[in-house]
Formats: C-alpha cells, sequence, structure tokens
C-alpha cells in the first residue's frame, strides 16, 4: 500500500528503515513533546521492526530520493463503530517548513475519509507545541477542547506527575470532503 502526493511517497514502514528513523528520533527537540525520550540506534532498529507490523505508522519519504523523512500515525478509535481515528506526525527537523507533513497528513486523511469510510478525524497537542497546533490549523480542523492538566509523561524527582494540557481537534467527513477540490 503506497500513498502518493506531489513531492511524497507514503508507505508502510520496513525494518531497513531505522537509519533514517534514528536522524530524528535521536534528538531532544523532536521528541520534546512524545511520550518517549530519545531513542539509541539499537532501539530504532527494534522500533522499525515494530512498525513493520504495524498499521497504525505510516513512512513518509521524499520521491526525489527516497530519504525517510517522518512518519504519520494514523489509528482507529475505541469504540470502533464511532468511526473516529487519531491522526499524529513527526517529522525530521531538516524537513521542517516546507511543508511536507501538511501535504503527508493531507494524503492520509484523504484516504481515511474515501477509502475506509471513516467519519471524524482528531488530532491532539500540547499546547505549548506551536508547530503542531498550527499543523492542525492548516488540516482545516476546528480546535473542540482545551483539556488542564489531563496527562503526564513523566514524573518529577519526588515522584510527582508533571502534568500537561491539551488542545483538541477535529474534522468530519462531509467538511473535509467538501472542501476537496482545494485538497
Ligand atoms: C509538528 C511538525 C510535523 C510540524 O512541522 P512543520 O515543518 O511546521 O510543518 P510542515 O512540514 O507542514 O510545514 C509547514 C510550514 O512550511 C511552510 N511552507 C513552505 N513551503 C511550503 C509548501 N510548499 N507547502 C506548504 N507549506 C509550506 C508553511 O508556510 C509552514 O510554515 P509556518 O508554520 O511558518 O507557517 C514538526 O514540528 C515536528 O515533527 N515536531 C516534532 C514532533 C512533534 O512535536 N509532533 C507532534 C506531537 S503532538
Amino acid at each position: 500500500m503506497v500513498l502518493e502526493t506531489d513531492r511524497l511517497f507514503i508507505r508502510r514502514f520496513c525494518p531497513e528503515d531505522w537509519s533514517d528513523m534514528y536522524d530524528y528520533l535521536s534528538q531532544e527537540q523532536v521528541v520534546k513533546y512524545e511520550p518517549y525520550n530519545v531513542l539509541s540506534k539499537e532501539e530504532c532498529k527494534q522500533l522499525a521492526i515494530a512498525r513493520s507490523d504495524n498499521k497504525a505508522f505510516w513512512a513518509v519519504c521524499l520521491k526525489v530520493n527516497n530519504k525517510l523523512i517522518g512518519n504519520v500515525y494514523f489509528q482507529q478509535q475505541k469504540p470502533e463503530e464511532f468511526l473516529t481515528w487519531e491522526i499524529g506526525y513527526v517529522f525530521n527537523p531538516t524537513y521542517y517548513k516546507k511543508g511536507y507533513a501538511t501535504e503527508a497528513c493531507k494524503r492520509v486523511m484523504k484516504y481515511g475519509f474515501e477509502n475506509l469510510g471513516v467519519h471524524r478525524i482528531i488530532g491532539k497537542c500540547n499546547p505549548e507545541n506551536t508547530s503542531s497546533w498550527r499543523l492542525l490549523e492548516r488540516l482545516m480542523m476546528r480546535k473542540e477542547g482545551y483539556f488542564k492538566k489531563i496527562a503526564f509523561f513523566s514524573k518529577s524527582d519526588n515522584g510527582q506527575p508533571i502534568w500537561h494540557d491539551c488542545y483538541q481537534y477535529a474534522i468530519l467527513d462531509e467538511e473535509f470532503l467538501s472542501d476537496s477540490i482545494e485538497r
């Protein structure tokens, strides 16, 4: 299964992707808002194997040279009958500010709405993560919630949760598809 855009191929992961994954998942600035820390080469090798078997993760590659520059996460939420999926994304900083993340997410969303019968797509991010909510807004998603201290990914030295806030965005099938000429 390969999705295509003007500049990108969006495909399933394979074990050989570990090296391109290490290029960005080894950087502090990339994992700052993720529920994991920077990854070692060995951890990237294991992750590439795991993602090869996980349909929720899409590898985003440049058409010009096949370089893997990031990933899009697209996972159905429960209960399944509500037909709601969550989108997420992590890209290599060398390729920021060129519109690649927007291009990849739009294509995965189009695939979801047109081929998987998706009704609603949600996206979540920490309000401090400006690049992330700006991306969700470029994707024409609507901010539907601002959850205060809803979760934590780590604890302080004395064992207290480090709570963070969360914005939640969403877009419906009819909203996305009615705007399909522009997309
Ligand atoms: C979130 C993330 C993917 C956003 O990356 P990004 O580079 O800002 O997003 P895009 O690739 O879509 O690029 C959009 C930018 O490129 C600019 N751009 C340049 N050429 C463009 C083109 N041809 N088409 C569209 N936009 C273009 C846009 O104007 C926009 O810039 P702006 O934000 O200053 O307005 C990235 O910051 C990231 O991976 N962060 C680390 C992981 C993370 O935090 N993930 C989210 C957890 S919730």
